[in-house]
């Protein structure tokens, strides 16, 4: 089977954790490498994060680089009230013993990209920062990059304020630096994550596998306090579903749209601007906008995936 090279950008969180940790038992993958950037949390955690999880999947093979430690122009704005202070929950994992990169993450990402000679896909998780940055750097980058399957977005509603997705708001400039750059981008937004749920009974069921589910449960408990707090029944695995469309696209329902990014409304920015229910249309057709998932289906791959760690054990 041809594996699908991938290159991972992430703010760990404990959906990215969840994310990476599913992505790590995906045969059809081949991360070619992974980014943290500032989002959740700020750099100093989200980084050794990302290290660290990639290392408790088993592939500290994988190299790990830094990314920006704020957005291409705004001060950082963080998510710790979800995701905790460490941004795991308060979940501790063991440190990854791998050597540190010194390449930039987006250098890296540059790198990969050429030397995957324009299959790479890019799935992005968190603020598009280290993405901004490349496109800065690279006036090429856009014809290597096959295509953008990002968690971020919404057609409709906000999480971070009433218009805005917090991976956008947190660098809006970033995020339409992306949707102009001619990249086809597959956006995963609030529209299909916030179907994308795992409920009490599997959280607790993860604890069944192997070291990995013992931490991710745990991780899990602390969004689900905040997500209850909020009269959600559930937690939202956001950054999954790029995993998985990457692998399995069937199990999503998407439209194809033209989408921009408000950076400068008093109460906008950070909007994704999509043409999608609107009678006025971009004269471009930029993104697959994902409007829904089969959460069972979603949910059964995922603790499958997961299961695996308890048979590794
Ligand atoms: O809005 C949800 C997104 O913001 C997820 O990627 C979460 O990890 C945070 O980065
Ligand atoms: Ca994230």
């Amino acid at each position: 089977m041809k594996k699908i090279p991938i290159w991972f950008d992430c703010d760990p969180g404990v959906d990215d954790a969840a994310a990476i940790l599913a992505a790590l038992q995906l045969d059809a993958l081949d991360i070619k490498g992974v980014s943290a950037v500032s989002g959740n949390v700020l750099l100093e955690h989200t980084y050794p994060n990302a290290r660290d999880l990639i290392a408790l999947g088993g592939r500290a093979d994988i190299p790990v680089y830094k990314g920006a430690d704020r957005p291409l122009r705004r001060e950082p704005v963080t998510a710790a009230y979800v995701h905790g202070e460490n941004g795991l929950g308060g979940a501790e994992i063991p440190p990854s013993a791998a050597p540190e990169q010194e390449k930039k993450a987006w250098d890296a990402l540059y790198d990969a990209a050429v030397e995957a000679e324009g299959e790479l896909i890019l799935v992005a998780v968190g603020p598009l920062t280290n993405i901004g940055m490349a496109l800065a750097k690279y006036g090429d980058l856009p014809r290597l990059i096959k295509k953008a399957v990002i968690m971020g977005g919404s057609a409709t509603m906000g999480n971070t304020t009433p218009a805005a997705e917090f991976n956008v708001y947190v660098d809006p400039e970033a995020a339409d630096m992306l949707f102009a750059s001619g990249i086809p981008v597959v956006m995963c937004g609030l529209d299909v994550t916030l179907k994308a749920k795992v409920m009490p009974p599997e959280i607790d069921k993860l604890a069944e596998y192997g070291p990995q589910g013992k931490f991710l449960s745990r991780a899990l408990q602390t969004s689900l306090a905040f997500t209850t707090s909020l009269g959600f029944d559930g937690v939202f695995l956001h950054d999954v579903c790029p995993v998985f469309y990457c692998v399995e696209p069937d199990m999503f329902t998407a439209e194809l749209a033209g989408v921009r990014v408000e950076t400068k409304g008093r109460y906008t920015a950070g909007k994704t601007v999509t043409d999608l229910y609107s009678d006025y249309q971009f004269d471009f057709k930029n993104t697959l906008v994902v409007l829904d998932v089969n959460r069972e289906a979603f949910v059964d791959k995922f603790m499958g995936l997961m299961a695996k760690y308890g048979r590794q054990a």
